[in-house]
């Protein structure tokens, strides 16, 4: 994968930038996240959460499966208040 390729679509985070993370010492998915932002998009890193533990895996040897999987967060939606409202 060439280092211009974009491998999380809602940051706009390179695989380059990725790499740059993990050679500046980045040896989990949430180190990752916090240098370069991917994986805190809309998707909530479901997207782009394999390709963060391959790039890692390829740059430092660790099997995929040894690799954690980012933290996850629950998805947040906005809830109108007449909504709320409705249920009491
Ligand atoms: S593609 Fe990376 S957070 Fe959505």
């Amino acid at each position: 994968m060439g280092d211009d390729v974009i491998v999380c679509r809602c940051e706009e985070v390179t695989a380059g930038e990725v790499r740059a993370a993990i050679r500046a010492g980045a040896r989990t998915i949430a180190a990752i996240k916090k240098r370069t932002r991917a994986g805190m998009g809309l998707c909530g890193g479901r997207t782009c959460a394999r390709l963060l533990a391959r790039l890692l895996a390829e740059e430092t040897g660790l099997p995929v499966a040894e690799i954690a999987p980012p933290p996850s967060r629950p998805p947040v939606r906005p809830v109108p208040v007449a909504a709320l409202a409705e249920e009491e």
